[in-house]
């Protein structure tokens, strides 16, 4: 059976035509006076932690900004976030308690108090106490069922904490949860800084990009892109097709790819997705030649190939030279780059050159000021960093799930509902 549908694709087409939220609508914290009053700021502190310590601070630091605004102009700030899945269970995994005093650290002098509880009695306590310019990060809002249900009785227990909803947490906003989307019904809301700069460049990119435009679609598996790749082609000028999902493309065209990663079942899919690319004028960009190698690890011997030549006990780990040269050719035409997932095996030593390269590539061309460059998603991130050029495009988001659902061209529940209940 064919459990890959091409229906998928009919299905996407028509979110593309679903119109987005007028983001004109959605107040900011510019200007706003907090003076005295409780800010309960919705933050996506799910960050990475291993034996209770942080392990990347990024998402800490780039709501600082929004923090520090709040804490200068005397609000009392009420911190919530979730981290993990718990489920509706405590866990000492998934406790905040780490990430609090990781903030405390972050914010300098402010100080920060951690509140055992997001509701409740203990919650409305640690916030009487609080005093203006402080800040209370509270326990874990998935130790209870009703914020991933979306619960009013819970998004109203939130609400009475405070006086005015932020929503500073973009990286979440693909969840119709209690926290972000119930809540904005019940108080005044706002978004945060880092909220409104990744709504702006993900419109930019995307809405209304300056073209030309392309993006870059990497993963191992069309069958998790099928949206993304839909909404895609009827957006940009170029698409390029990269990573193990490449293959399967490669292969739905006849292109010998070995034993390559492939999903024989998505071939119909491909075909309806160069179909439709075609019909909207877009490129589809594939690799034409490859590093293959024998096996998927760190060190494996390697060899260059054109299309035609990768030999059965082979596998297609990053794109060739050739490949990776006529891309740059194409970056310096463009305007505007959207970038998600890399182009190979780059977690396994030298299948990241193609990936590293073009980022930097990518990078030299938005220090010049010749293109505007977005990315996101864990693993272009990851890449990134290793690239050395993490900072240097002109926008990398914070999230993974979300920014994903933007490209698929969906609209982000926890966006719509503060344009519902902005200006
Ligand atoms: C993320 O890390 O993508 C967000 O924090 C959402 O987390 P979730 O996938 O557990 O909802
Ligand atoms: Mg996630």
């Amino acid at each position: 059976m064919n459990d890959i549908a091409t229906s998928n694709i009919a299905r996407a087409a028509n979110m593309n035509g679903g119109s987005k939220p007028d983001f004109s609508r959605i107040r900011t914290v510019d200007g706003l006076d907090v003076k005295g009053k409780r800010v309960l700021v919705r933050v996506d502190f799910n960050v990475p932690m291993q034996d209770g310590e942080v392990t990347d601070t990024t998402r800490i630091t780039r709501v600082l900004p929004t923090l520090k605004q709040l804490v200068n102009g005397g609000a009392k700030v009420i911190v919530l976030t979730h981290l993990g899945r718990p489920k509706g269970q405590r866990s000492p995994e998934t406790s905040l308690a780490p990430v609090a005093a990781k903030v405390a650290e972050l914010m300098g002098g402010t100080k920060v108090h951690f509140i055992k509880d997001c509701v409740g009695e203990e919650a409305k306590r640690g916030v009487d106490a609080l005093k203006p310019g402080e800040v209370a990060l509270l326990e874990n809002l998935r130790y209870h069922a009703g914020e991933e249900k979306n619960d009013a009785g819970f998004a109203k227990q939130l609400a009475e904490l405070g006086d005015i909803y932020v929503d500073d947490a973009f990286s979440s906003s693909h969840r119709a949860h209690a926290s972000v989307e119930a809540i904005t019904y019940l108080l005044p809301s706002y978004a945060g800084l880092l909220m409104m700069a990744e709504i702006r460049a993900l419109d930019r990119a995307l809405e209304h990009p300056a073209r030309p435009v392309m993006a870059i679609a990497g993963g191992a598996k069309v069958s998790t892109k099928i949206q993304v790749l839909t909404n895609l082609t009827a957006r940009m000028d170029q698409l390029v097709l990269a990573g193990g999902m490449a293959s399967t493309f490669l292969y739905a065209q006849g292109v010998e790819i070995g034993k390559s990663l492939c999903q024989p079942d998505a071939v119909p899919v491909v075909k309806e997705i160069m179909a439709r690319a075609k019909q909207h004028g877009c490129e589809i960009v594939l690799p034409h030649d490859f590093v293959v190698a024998k096996e998927l690890k760190a060190g494996a011997e390697w060899q260059v190939c054109d299309a035609g030549s990768v030999q059965p006990d082979q596998m297609i780990l990053d794109m060739g030279p050739k490949s990776i040269a006529d891309l740059k050719r194409r970056f310096a035409e463009m305007k505007t780059l959207v970038w998600n997932g890399p182009v190979g095996a780059f977690e396994f030593e030298p299948f990241g050159s193609g990936t590293f390269e073009l980022m930097r590539e990518a990078a030299r061309l938005v220090k010049d000021g010749k293109l505007v460059a977005i990315a996101g998603g864990g693993d272009t991130v990851a890449a990134l960093n290793i690239a050395g050029v993490g900072k240097e495009f002109t926008y990398v988001s914070t999230a993974g799930g979300a920014f994903l659902e933007w490209l698929e061209g969906k609209t982000l529940p926890a966006v719509a509902a503060l344009a519902e209940n902005g200006a």
